[in-house]
């Protein structure tokens, strides 16, 4: 009789167990979560280790698993078309509007279409924002009074304020937003994200950036076979990585930026001369000016550069060919990927660099330039924020 019992009882489980499986890959993260083992890790001094990721019982409420269920979903899609800014301003765009589809239960989609489709370079990564695309697109193309569209590319900027009324305005089952600015301190003042978005409450912004864009984005092949061949390349006698990333603004090279940054360079590389050892180190030097690049490689044997022609990905000039921004995107890609793998990284201000140090996802080796004092100072993931104050 005994046996019987426990023997029901253990049957009980092993099929619970299995049956929670099947519905939910991660049940048992549940479990560790009030424990706070999931998401982030401090380390004895305090610091955060950037073991953690978003996992998909973070976005459960978002994920569409088969096409046929897209048309009982409504949709936020990230537009990028005509003037969406540099792949800083893009980064920063989806992060806020995979928040705001994650707040508001809309699934997410990805439509950066300039200089080239953003999915000949990159793929989805944990969370698939290409799923749906199709259906929402010949949806738009049927049915245009089935989308509203908000952001620059309709002539006015959705202003902060304008995504506070979502819930009287968003009432249709598409929205297309373009935007370019962080709305984390938004998103943690309303009622909805408390339990939607626990986990953006207790994560500091430099790593609610990093975990959503690491969710979002994965290089594909050619992509991540040539940065891990360059990267092995480069350091293959075990150097280590110093990089630096110096973004001048209007140049010769980008000569369309709106932007003029005057840096002196002295500092930077006088800086950088403790690193001169060719057996101990490289220096990557990546700009948007080769008059920077070529001064480098005159200064430093062991300099490095991908050596692939600039172009900023939003102000580019008329005669480019297709494939030529297409390519001059990839490179930018690129040198950001390798920019968040360095041991050491210098940066100038610029968004691009601050979200490759997010990317990193470490302080150690963190090192910014301060324009005012002219001079390097150690810094730190939210240091950086605080002294480049991007918006
Ligand atoms: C995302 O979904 C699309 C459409 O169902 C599918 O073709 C594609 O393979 C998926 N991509 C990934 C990375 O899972
Ligand atoms: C993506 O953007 C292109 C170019 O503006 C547009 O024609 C298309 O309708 C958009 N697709 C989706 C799914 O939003
Ligand atoms: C980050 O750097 C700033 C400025 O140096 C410092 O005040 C702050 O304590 C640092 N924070 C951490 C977590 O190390």
């Amino acid at each position: 009789m005994l046996r019987t019992k426990q023997t029901k009882f253990f049957v009980a489980i092993v099929v619970c167990v299995g049956v929670c499986s099947i519905f939910n890959q991660h049940w048992w993260m549940r479990w560790l979560e009030p424990l706070g083992l999931t998401k982030q890790q401090y380390n004895i001094a305090g610091q955060i280790t950037s073991k953690t990721f978003l996992t998909r019982n973070d976005v459960k409420h978002i994920i569409v698993d088969n096409e046929k269920d897209c048309k009982n979903r409504r949709f936020l899609v990230f537009q990028c078309s005509s003037s969406c800014g540099g792949w800083g301003d893009r980064q920063k765009g989806s992060v806020s509007a995979f928040l705001l589809s994650l707040m508001t239960s809309r699934s997410f989609i990805i439509n950066i279409t300039t200089p080239c489709d953003v999915e000949n370079i990159l793929k989805p990564a944990m969370y698939n924002w290409t799923m749906c695309k199709r259906y929402v697109q010949e949806t738009l193309n049927k049915d245009p009074t089935r989308n509203l569209p908000l952001g620059w590319t309709n002539g006015h900027v959705i202003y902060r304020d304008r995504i506070k009324e979502y819930e009287s305005l968003w009432n249709t089952q598409i929205v297309t937003i373009n935007l370019n600015f962080y709305i984390l301190d938004e998103i943690r003042e309303f009622r909805l994200a408390e339990n939607r978005l626990q986990w953006v409450f207790d994560t500091i912004d430099s790593e609610v950036i990093r975990m959503i864009l690491q969710a979002l984005y994965a290089p594909r092949l050619r992509l991540s076979s040539e940065l891990n061949n360059y990267i092995h390349k480069m350091t293959k006698n075990g150097q280590m990585l110093v990089c630096n990333h110096i973004r001048t603004g209007r140049n010769p090279t980008i000569p369309h930026d709106t932007e003029q940054r005057f840096y002196d360079l002295s500092t930077i590389f006088n800086f950088l001369e403790q690193y001169h050892d060719v057996s101990k180190y490289v220096i990557y030097v990546a700009s948007d000016s080769d008059s920077v690049r070529d001064a480098a490689a005159k200064r430093f044997k062991n300099f490095a550069n991908l050596n692939r022609k600039i172009i900023h990905v939003d102000r580019f000039d008329e005669v480019e060919t297709p494939n030529d921004l297409c390519e001059g995107f990839y490179t930018a890609l690129f040198e950001q990927y390798i920019l968040s793998r360095c041991d050491v990284l210098v940066l100038t201000r610029s968004n691009f660099g601050c979200l490759a140090a997010y990317l990193r996802g470490k302080s150690e080796g963190l090192f910014i330039y301060d324009k005012d004092k002219d001079l390097i100072i150690p810094s730190n993931l939210t240091n950086v924020q605080t002294v480049y104050n991007f918006d």
